[in-house]
């Protein structure tokens, strides 16, 4: 069969101190899974030789680090752009932005941070990734929170404006089988 694995970055520092954005390393936890990971994919891909695609940002190459297989990085797994709340807190934009903070509980589909995108912005960028998986086989991306939106909701026929309230857990790996009707979904959860 034709599977995608997919998986979000291993914990990170700004995912600890409960900022957005950035481009920080990952954190102890986070590194526990980067370094369980190789053992998850080997369990979910057998021998398969695969090709993990990654952001350009750090958390993704750390959590990339240990897998045997040829590695590719793509702007366009980057993070949904925050622009001028990059690296703050939801507390920190909701003082500070308090207009835009509901506008975005409102409409988070269409929503754009100032200087930055919005979820339709990232579905849009994603375009070229969707039409390279279409042609290939065994690939594991690892990406972010609300790029993992988008393409999971992509594969499962979900309508892309439910994308950005669906929820992708941080350390699991998720497997995709896309069949004619339905994508069949695996998923493993470390345990750390
Ligand atoms: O908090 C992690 C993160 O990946 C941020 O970098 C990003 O802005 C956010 O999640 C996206 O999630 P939401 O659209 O729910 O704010």
């Amino acid at each position: 069969p034709r599977y995608i694995w997919l998986s979000r970055h291993g914990e990170s520092i700004y995912n600890l101190e409960k900022k957005i954005g950035g481009d920080s390393s990952l954190s102890q936890r986070g590194l526990q899974y980067a370094e369980k990971l190789p053992e998850f994919v080997r369990e979910s891909a057998g021998d398969r030789d695969l090709t993990v695609w990654t952001s350009t940002l750090i958390r993704t190459q750390e959590t990339a680090q240990h897998l045997p297989y040829k590695q590719l990085q793509w702007k366009a797994l980057d993070e949904l752009d925050a622009g001028v709340c990059d690296g703050m807190t939801y507390e920190e934009i909701e003082e500070t932005f308090p207009e835009d903070f509901k506008a975005r509980d409102e409409d988070k589909y269409e929503y754009r941070y100032r200087g930055g995108e919005s979820y339709r912005d990232v579905v849009i960028r994603l375009e070229p990734i969707i039409m390279e998986l279409e042609r290939q086989e065994n690939i594991l991306i690892i990406t972010h929170q609300a790029v993992l939106r988008c393409i999971y909701a992509y594969f499962m026929n979900v309508p892309q404006e439910e994308s950005p309230w669906m929820s992708i857990p941080l350390h699991t790996l998720i497997r995709l089988e896309p069949r004619a009707y339905a994508t069949h979904v695996t998923k493993i959860k470390a345990n750390i």
